[in-house]
């Protein structure tokens, strides 16, 4: 059966998290090999994709309107529309229902099928959302990276944590962690190849664990930060409840694991918490995080929080504003609480009125702006090194780069500096950015 995609031309859409993006870059390394070509816009592709999220409602409804959009745009051409990603996987031949336009449906695990089922015939739409329980290899450099300066390297996938509202064990299946040699052979490569930042990627990247050697987490992190390569070493997401000690010792023992952790703490009531089943208190998470704190002294918080979980009182959700206060997290982000099909919460009353979910969410984005001004106006003046990760939006001399801890700074340049670490004086403070001016290079612009 063919799988040349010869004179064909692709556009991916991608809603959703780093992995999405990471999937994109992957469904892109595949249709390439088979000989397609990615297309800048939708108007010159015979392939569309669009790649979903089905974490909540809302980016589904966006989503929504999205493939409708595509649809028209297909009118009298000679069009391709699949669906991948996680609403791919949940709502699998259901999402054809109904809606016109769609040819293939293709779950996480199928992207190495796409080529085949793209090259054959359609006498219908195609759905394919088999799911596999061990990790599935895509063949190494079938990976069209999207950025020059960092790249992403997806170590696990799926969830066996069950949190109440949470949709992604049922799309992205249990936990799967990839083969260790996989890893460094991907690390080595993009060590090579002069990427100087890498993310290792999981829905739950602290409990990965080699199917071979059983090795953990905290010794991928170690390893990987003796070997040579990308300067930089992140990953998220990770989860209280499996940050064990011995990650705290393995970012302590390499200054190359930058000082910072997208850490979710979803509520500050312990009570909401135990409902959400997220397996540690208010008490437990302000003790991992001051742990965190002594042990990696100006480590950058970041989390992730849902107001409005069914049953949330109006005492419960004042808890979760004084734990920001408290913490005091370098970013947020900020959801409504949605009730997702399938999940343990959508099984109860989702009983806080829309009213007060849009409230509390405006008064913990106000908060959390206040503070991340303050936190920001205090680097001003400090010389911060800088990876820049590409151009700025204003003109051909902005260019825009991320801190160790991941604000974002934007700054001037002669010359395109992508790629390349500099130290930069900062200049000037916003809520959610900075600005500066380049005060060294770590290497020769
Ligand atoms: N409603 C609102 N937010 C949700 N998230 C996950 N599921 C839901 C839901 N049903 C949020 C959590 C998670 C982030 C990726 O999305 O905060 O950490
Ligand atoms: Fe969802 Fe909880 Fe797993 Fe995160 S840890 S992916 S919120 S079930």
């Amino acid at each position: 059966m063919t799988t040349d995609l010869r004179g064909r031309t692709f556009f991916i859409r991608t809603f959703g998290c780093q992995m999405n993006e990471n999937d994109s870059e992957k469904i892109a390394g595949i249709l390439a090999a088979a000989g397609a070509f990615p297309a800048g816009r939708e108007e010159d592709a015979d392939i569309l994709i669009v790649n979903t999220c089905a974490v909540r409602a809302k980016s589904v409804e966006k989503m929504a309107s999205y493939i409708g959009r595509l649809g028209r745009l297909k009118a009298g051409r000679k069009v391709r529309i699949g669906v991948t990603g996680c609403v791919a996987q949940v709502e699998g031949k259901a999402l054809t229902v109904g809606r016109k336009g769609i040819d293939f449906v293709v779950g996480p695990d199928g992207y190495l099928r796409l080529p085949r089922i793209l090259a054959g015939a359609f006498s219908g739409p195609v759905v394919d959302t088999a799911q596999s329980p061990d990790w599935q290899e895509a063949p190494p450099l079938l990976l069209a990276r999207s950025s020059p300066a960092s790249a992403f390297v997806t170590i696990m996938e799926g969830c066996d944590n069950f949190c109440a509202y949470c949709i992604v064990p049922l799309a992205r299946g249990r936990e799967k962690s990839r083969p260790l040699p996989s890893i460094r052979a991907e690390v080595d490569d993009l060590g090579r190849r002069g990427y100087r930042e890498i993310q290792f990627l999981g829905q739950n990247v602290n409990s990965y664990r080699d199917p071979a050697s059983g090795t953990g987490f905290a010794s991928l992190l170690e390893e990987t930060a003796r070997r040579p390569g990308p300067e930089w070493i992140r990953f998220v997401t990770s989860h209280p409840r499996n940050f064990g000690p011995e990650i705290i010792e393995a970012m302590a023992a390499s200054p190359r694991i930058c000082r910072q952790l997208h850490l979710p703490l979803q509520s500050g009531s312990s009570g909401v918490l135990d409902r959400m089943n997220r397996g540690y208190t208010r008490a437990e998470y302000l003790d991992l995080a001051a742990r965190l704190r002594k042990r990696l002294p100006g480590i950058a918080l970041s989390t992730d929080i849902i107001v409005g979980f069914p049953g949330e009182t109006e005492a419960e959700f004042q808890d979760t504003l004084t734990a920001l206060e408290e913490i005091r997290f370098a970013a947020i982000f900020s959801f409504r609480y949605s009730p997702r099909p399938g999940t343990a919460s959508s099984r109860i009353p989702d009983d806080v009125p829309l009213e007060a979910k849009r409230r509390r969410l405006i008064e913990v984005q106000a908060l959390q702006k206040r503070l991340q001004t303050d936190f920001h106006r205090g680097l001003v003046g400090r010389v911060l090194r800088v990876l820049a990760t590409g151009p700025g939006k204003k003109d051909a001399s902005a260019f825009s780069g991320r801190t160790e801890g991941g604000q974002v700074v934007n700054f001037r340049a002669a010359a395109d500096v992508t790629g390349r670490f500099l130290d930069i004086e900062i200049t000037g403070a916003g809520p959610y950015s900075l600005r500066g001016r380049i005060a060294g290079a770590a290497d020769p612009i």
